[in-house]
């Protein structure tokens, strides 16, 4: 039962929940991946089934399509949809400019794709993934498996003109395979502990032959809901300059975890 969550799990919960308020009937929505994300395609799909609420979701990953499907929220694709009204989304990092890193869950080409095709995004997430600095978190950079050797080197090669404090890169793994992403991409984590310049880092990245796309959202996020583990939201609107708190209602709700794993 909700009410039985983990303080993780509650901070998840909350910050799902208060990013669905921005939600109205009719919108076009993308929906993220990760834990986070899952519990907000939870909570939709309760929007959806009990309070008839009518939306077309886009999912940033099969994994979501597929909680998507279970939980009866309505999906298309983003070729069919085109533009979207809002996606909601986790992050691994965020700085005080809203921007981010993402792509800790291998999903970054289509989260980033989709984000960048909505109106508005609202990231969800609880307040350990808040940082001054980017880059604590491992930059995830999606990478062709063709060359891919000669990706890595390239890219980090190029880091030394960029104010990083590592360099190193590692091939993601999925127990003694690469992990392969959605799109057929391997993933390279580079460990840079400081990213300075992330907007030049991102630029730098995406111009390497091989490289797919880079886990740096920058000038994307308009919103970000902070959840905790007491139950409270902090919601900041980068482009109001606006921040507010409030207690979100954590109720018994047996039905979000119906045939879910995530
Ligand atoms: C998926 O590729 C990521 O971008 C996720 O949004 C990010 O890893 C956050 O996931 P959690 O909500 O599970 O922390």
């Amino acid at each position: 039962m909700v009410s039985d969550l983990s303080p993780m799990d509650t901070a998840k919960f909350v910050s799902a929940k208060r990013a669905l308020d921005f939600v109205e009937s009719g919108m076009r929505l993308g929906l993220g991946t990760g834990s986070t994300a899952a519990w907000m395609v939870r909570i939709l799909g309760e929007m959806v089934r009990e309070e008839g609420l009518k939306v077309i979701g886009v999912p940033t990953s099969e994994r979501t399509a597929e909680l998507a499907r279970k939980v009866g929220v309505p999906i298309s694709t983003l070729d069919e949809v085109k533009w979207l009204d809002l996606t909601i989304d986790g992050a691994d990092e965020f700085d005080p400019n809203l921007n981010l890193i993402k792509g800790g869950g291998g999903a970054l080409l289509q989260e980033k794709i989709v984000a960048t095709a909505s109106d508005q995004m609202v990231v969800i997430t609880d307040a350990s993934k808040e940082v001054e600095t980017l880059g604590n978190f491992p930059l995830p950079v999606e990478v062709v498996t063709f060359g891919w050797e000669t990706s890595k080197a390239l890219a980090e090669e190029a880091l030394m003109n960029v104010d990083v404090m590592g360099r190193a890169s590692t091939l993601r793994m999925a127990g003694d395979r690469p992990f392969v992403t959605d799109e057929g991409h391997y993933i390279l984590d580079f460990h840079l502990r400081r990213i300075g310049e992330p907007r030049k880092l991102s630029l730098i990245l995406n111009q390497i032959p091989g490289v797919v796309e880079n886990g740096l959202f920058i000038d994307i996020c308009d919103t970000v809901v902070i959840g905790y583990g007491d139950g409270t939201v902090e919601v900041r609107d980068i482009n109001a300059g606006t921040v507010e708190h409030e207690r979100i209602d954590v109720i018994e709700r047996d039905n979000l975890f119906v045939d879910i794993a995530d």
